[in-house]
């Protein structure tokens, strides 16, 4: 195959998306107010700074310089703290099986992902010597929905754009993995992620026979 596959971490390969949430959520408690569940699909895929411009927005707070940076580095701290717990068992339902099959085909594939964590978390879930390439939020300027991360990636896969087949949980990476002409596999909700190519609630729900016909087609 001339195909290739990214992947992105939180909220497709480990269940993170719900650490975030949680940290995101109690820095805003923290400074007095909320945000529902439903805002917080907008803070997926989004850069750590972007994340907290969005929920100061929403809470019409503004912070100095200094005090941003140290609600940035508490929430991480925070979200740091779940993270430390974490295992292979964190590895969500249906996504080893993918990788076992990619390995064994010698289809290339890559992380591309806007965390800045990322590989400290792939080392936890022992995935990170699996990957021909990783891209995350310390190789990259601009934040999904561009689709700088996604283009690096396949380049260090040496793989065409419209060969490069990506995993989304967020409505941003969606975006990201379509304006870079790429076939985007949505993971979670259709209502949330209707722009991507396919939608599958979770990887359980993919059968390697549609995999090895998007690698084939
Ligand atoms: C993305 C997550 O993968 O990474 C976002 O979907 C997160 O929720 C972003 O804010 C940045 O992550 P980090 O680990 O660098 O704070
Ligand atoms: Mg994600």
């Amino acid at each position: 195959t001339n195909k290739g596959v990214i992947f992105d971490l939180d909220g497709v390969i480990v269940d993170t998306a719900k650490f975030h949430f949680l940290a995101w959520r109690k820095l805003a408690n923290d400074l007095g107010f909320d945000f529902t569940e439903e805002q917080n699909e907008q803070l997926k895929g989004v850069s750590r700074e972007d994340s907290l411009k969005k929920i100061l927005d929403w809470g019409e707070l503004e912070l100095s310089k200094t005090e941003f940076k140290r609600q940035m580095a508490l929430k991480n701290e925070n979200y740091l703290s779940y993270v430390a717990k974490m295992d292979e068992d964190e590895i969500l339902p249906g996504v080893q099986k993918v990788i076992d099959y990619l390995v064994e085909n010698n289809v290339p594939f890559a992380l591309g992902s806007a965390s800045k964590n990322a590989r400290n978390i792939l080392k936890k879930v022992n995935l990170l010597d699996k990957f021909d390439a990783i891209v995350d939020g310390t190789d990259v300027s601009k934040a999904k929905p561009d689709p700088e991360v996604f283009l690096i990636a396949a380049n260090k896969l040496n793989i065409k754009p419209e060969n490069s087949i990506v995993f989304e949980d967020s409505v941003a990476g969606v975006q990201a993995a379509n304006n870079a002409k790429m076939i985007s596999i949505g993971i979670g909700e259709q209502k949330t992620l209707g722009e991507a190519d396919y939608v599958f609630t979770d990887f359980t729900e993919i059968d390697i026979e549609f995999i090895k016909k998007l690698l084939t087609k």
